[in-house]
This record gives structure tokens, C-alpha cells and sequence, in this order.
């Protein structure tokens, strides 16, 4: 059992997008601008906001947060929308969900330019992607295919099962491992027989965000375990049942941590696994800023961009 280490493959990421946002500065004195756009006062989203804007600055990123109180409505989400839509120092721009109700968030998606939809949420950019066309894919997603591929696993031919059909995750990967020849089974909460359909899977992808959903007993000797859930474990019992004895010292000190949605012993069985946290986390963000420059290279039409 390998560990994939999403930090290694996120920081060599970030340093490829350091240098590209350095030349597009030299070279042709622009720089990428990113919008994020908040409303409500979430505590988890609060936090990935920060870290999304604390590695834009790093990377050297223009980016701005845009906040609005729980009570914005959804035509005023809409508007700085359009704002930023004509402002061509936005590049790129991101709303984070999930947006408080009763804020209709296919709305604000479908008012995002297309070709600055950073996420890759509006609908001509997925249904791009699920014809094999994509021009931006969603970023967890895509932190999910670089970690393969950056440990050489080849998806072509394999039994892909991923739980979880979130437009943010699983529905858009499952249409991306489909595009890279895997057999994808694409399963949530009123999948009969999900037991018996994991044991079956060469690559199994989690985002459910329930912890410790997929067991042992679910798990083919030599699978490839992806992990893309990030849950809070603040109560003792639950620790006891989702939590290695080892992070016990860590869990009394700072009275909670994070466990994803595969429960730690099925790693054992596992040919290569994502941890948590360090496994798929630090790409979603790091892969939001390749999308940024992605976006700011296709506005000024200079892009070589593999991708
Ligand atoms: N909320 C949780 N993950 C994401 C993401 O990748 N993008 C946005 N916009 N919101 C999120």
C-alpha cells in the first residue's frame, strides 16, 4: 500500500503556475485575476476562501473576495457577476458553494461567462466535457486525474466505482474517467448493492462527505483508494469509529480533526491510496489557480497549454 501524496503533486503544480503567471507578467504584462465570491458566513467555505486567496497571492495571482451577508439576494450575486464578467482584469471568476438559501444557485452559475467559469460549473462547460470537448474541468476532479497521473496509473480499461453524483465532483469525474477509457459505475445514496459493486473496483473514487463510508469489507485487494471527502471529527465516539488510535494525542490537543469518506483500515488492502488531509485536498485549490491561468492564457489567446 503506496501513498499518494497530493501535497508533493499539488506543490509541483503550483510551481509550473508560478512561473507561467511570472512569464504572462514579462511576457505580455498581464496578470491573472481571480474573483471569488462569497456569501454567508459558512465556516468551512470561509476557510477554503482564504486558502484560495492566500495561494493566489503566492503564485502571484491577482485575487479579490467579494462578500455577502447570508441575507444577499440572488440578483445581487447576479450583478457583481456581470460586473466582473466585463471586467478584463477578471479572468476567472468563482462562487462558493453552497450558497445560503434562498440564493438559487443555478441562476448564478448560468449568469457566469462560460470562459470564466473557473470551476467549470456552467452548463456548456460540463456538457463539454461530458463530449469529450472540455476547455476547463472542475477542479477537484482534475486534482483527481493529476494525482494519478503523476503516479503513472493508468485508467484505461479499469473498473472505476465513484460514490457520490455532486455536479462538483462525482458526476463531472465520472464523465472525465469515461473520456480516459475507464468502465465508470457512478453511485450514491439509492445505489442497491454498493457492497458488492466497490468489490468489484479497480479505482474507487469517495465523495460522499459521510466519514468512513467505505469499509474494509467493501475494498478489492489492490484497489486504488481515492479519498475526496473532508469531514470534521469533533466527538469521541465518532473519532472511535472513524479514527486511528495514533491520532488520538492530536484529536484530545485540538479537540477535532479531519477523516475522509474511506475508513482508514481499508488502506491496508489497498495498492495506492490518498491520505486525509494531503491526499486530494491541496490539489482543488492548486489546480483553481491552474484553471485561473488557464483562462487568463485562452482571454489573450496565447495558450500552449496541453490540457
Ligand atoms: N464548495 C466546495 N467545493 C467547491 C469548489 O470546488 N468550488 C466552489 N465554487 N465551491 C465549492
Amino acid at each position: 500500500m503506496a501513498i499518494l501524496d497530493g501535497k508533493l503533486v499539488a506543490e509541483k503544480i503550483q510551481e509550473d503556475v508560478r512561473l507561467e503567471v511570472e512569464q504572462l507578467k514579462v511576457g505580455k504584462g498581464v496578470v491573472p485575476g481571480l474573483a471569488v465570491i462569497m456569501a454567508g458566513d459558512d465556516p468551512a467555505s470561509r476557510s477554503y476562501v482564504s486558502s484560495k486567496n492566500r495561494l493566489a497571492e503566492k503564485l502571484g495571482i491577482r485575487s479579490e473576495l467579494i462578500k455577502f451577508p447570508a441575507t444577499a439576494t440572488t440578483d445581487e450575486i447576479a450583478r457583481v457577476i456581470d460586473e466582473k464578467n466585463g471586467d478584463p482584469l477578471t479572468h476567472a471568476i468563482l462562487v462558493q458553494m453552497p450558497l445560503p438559501q434562498p440564493i438559487d444557485p443555478w441562476q448564478v452559475i448560468d449568469r457566469i461567462d462560460p470562459g470564466k467559469d473557473v470551476d467549470a460549473f456552467h452548463p456548456a462547460n460540463q456538457g463539454l466535457i461530458l463530449q469529450n470537448r472540455g476547455i476547463i474541468f472542475p477542479c477537484t476532479p482534475l486534482g483527481v486525474l493529476r494525482i494519478l497521473d503523476h503516479y503513472g496509473i493508468e485508467t484505461a480499461g479499469m473498473n472505476a466505482v465513484v460514490v457520490g453524483r455532486s455536479f462538483l465532483v462525482g458526476k463531472p469525474l465520472a464523465a472525465m474517467l469515461t473520456n480516459r477509457h475507464a468502465t465508470v459505475t457512478l453511485c450514491h445514496s439509492r445505489t442497491q448493492g454498493l457492497p458488492a459493486i466497490l468489490r468489484e473496483a479497480g479505482l474507487v473514487v469517495a465523495a460522499v462527505g459521510k466519514p468512513g463510508f467505505v469499509t474494509v469489507d467493501m475494498v478489492k485487494p489492490g484497489a486504488v483508494l481515492i479519498d475526496v471527502g473532508i469531514n470534521h471529527i469533533d466527538k469521541e465516539p465518532d473519532f472511535e469509529k472513524f479514527c486511528p488510535r495514533s491520532l488520538h494525542d492530536t484529536f484530545k490537543k485540538k479537540g477535532s480533526v479531519i477523516t475522509g469518506d474511506i475508513h482508514y483500515q481499508a488502506f491496508a488492502k489497498a495498492a495506492h491510496y490518498t491520505p486525509v488531509p494531503g491526499g486530494v485536498g491541496p490539489l482543488t485549490v492548486t489546480m483553481l489557480m491552474h484553471n485561473t491561468v488557464d483562462l487568463c492564457k485562452r482571454s489573450i489567446s496565447v495558450t500552449n497549454d496541453k490540457k
